[in-house]
């Protein structure tokens, strides 16, 4: 990229209720502080939460809250675009025609593919299958020059890039750019389970006290914090020191992300302590981060909305940056059709 003022990021979450520490330190702080480094469109993936199974009212309810958690962690309306991609046509339209470009081939080697179909192929959804042409439509239809993704959507980043050229050289087009995974925004955490520090984060652990809810009290965030796993040593000055010790190294990534400091700066303080000293601090700067988030949270769960006509003004933005790659698209497979574009 020759300059800042050309980079357009794009990103996308599938709405899920009970967000979580690690939703909020892997994606949503990074998009936060990217808003500042490039023009941002961001998106509540709500068509892709139909490949599996669907909840018609739970969805709905997903998508508000969702959305909430953005804006109440820093997604601001006046710099990013904040939209639901269900309420822009035009990705499911570009879907289509980009699924007559992507290969069967290139979709059956997609890893989260195999992983969730599992041994259950026939029985999938289609949806489920063409999942990645989706993403890619999401992100051509804005000729996005870069994609904020965690280390598990690299592949799909790919495949978009594959389809992009595919199109562009099947119909002799420049059109479609071809994305880049982007890095900018700061370290993501990948942040692990409170229980083992070898699992994700997931809201999908039996154990409550495995993680941290974006709606947890206080006292709650203190007591998971104090009864985290760990081991008896002091924390070390260097993070490779980390490696064999999960536990430790990812209080201390939760500790750097929270801070935004380096978990060089966040060892060079600590050095030498333990848990004891560690833990405390580790509570209030999660303390500090989350409640004025749950204030805010709260604030717009009262009022749903306000809410939806923030996401209605992001649709219609996005909508009027998508029309004219939408028609373009049209065109270069010989289908023009009347359009207000
Ligand atoms: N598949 C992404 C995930 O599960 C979400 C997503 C959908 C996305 N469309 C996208 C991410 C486009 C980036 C760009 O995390």
């Amino acid at each position: 990229m020759s300059s800042e003022q050309s980079m357009r990021v794009v990103s996308g979450i599938q709405p899920t209720g009970d967000l979580h520490l690690g939703n909020l330190l892997g994606a949503i702080l990074r998009w936060v502080r990217m808003q500042d480094e490039a023009e941002c469109l961001f998106f509540l993936a709500d068509l892709h939460a139909l490949t599996i199974d669907v909840d018609p009212q739970q969805l709905r309810s997903s998508v508000r809250e969702m959305a909430a958690a953005l804006i109440a962690s820093g997604i601001d309306a006046n710099k990013s675009i904040l939209f639901a991609h269900s309420a822009v046509p035009a990705h499911a339209e570009l879907a289509w025609l980009l699924g007559c470009t992507a290969r069967m081939g290139w979709l059956n080697r997609m890893t989260q593919w195999k992983d969730k179909a599992g041994k259950n192929r026939e029985g999938s959804s289609l949806g489920l299958f063409a999942y990645p042409v989706l993403q890619a439509a999401d992100i051509l239809l804005y000729r996005a020059t870069h994609v904020p993704v965690g280390d598990d959507q690299k592949q799909h980043i790919e495949l978009a890039r594959d389809i992009a050229i595919k199109f562009n050289t099947d119909f002799d087009v420049e059109l479609f750019v071809p994305p880049e995974p982007f890095i900018g925004g700061g370290s993501a955490a990948r942040v692990m389970s409170l229980r083992d520090g070898t699992a994700k984060m997931s809201k999908s652990d039996p154990s409550d006290m495995s993680r941290i809810n974006l709606s947890d009290s206080d006292d709650l965030v203190a007591q998971k914090i104090r009864k985290a796993k760990t081991d008896p040593e002091p924390l070390p000055d260097d993070p490779k020191l980390l490696d064999r010790r999960p536990e430790a190294r990812n209080l201390v990534g939760i500790y750097a992300a929270v801070t935004g400091d380096s978990v060089e700066e966040v060892l060079a303080r600590f050095a030498g302590q333990g848990f004891g000293t560690f833990k405390p601090a580790l509570a209030d700067a999660l303390v500090a981060l989350l409640t004025p988030l749950r204030t805010r949270l709260d604030e717009f769960r009262k009022d749903p909305a306000m809410l939806d006509n923030l996401l209605e003004d992001g649709a219609a933005k996005a909508a009027a940056l998508a029309a004219p790659t939408l028609a373009n698209a049209y065109d270069s497979v010989g289908l023009s059709r009347a359009r207000n574009a």
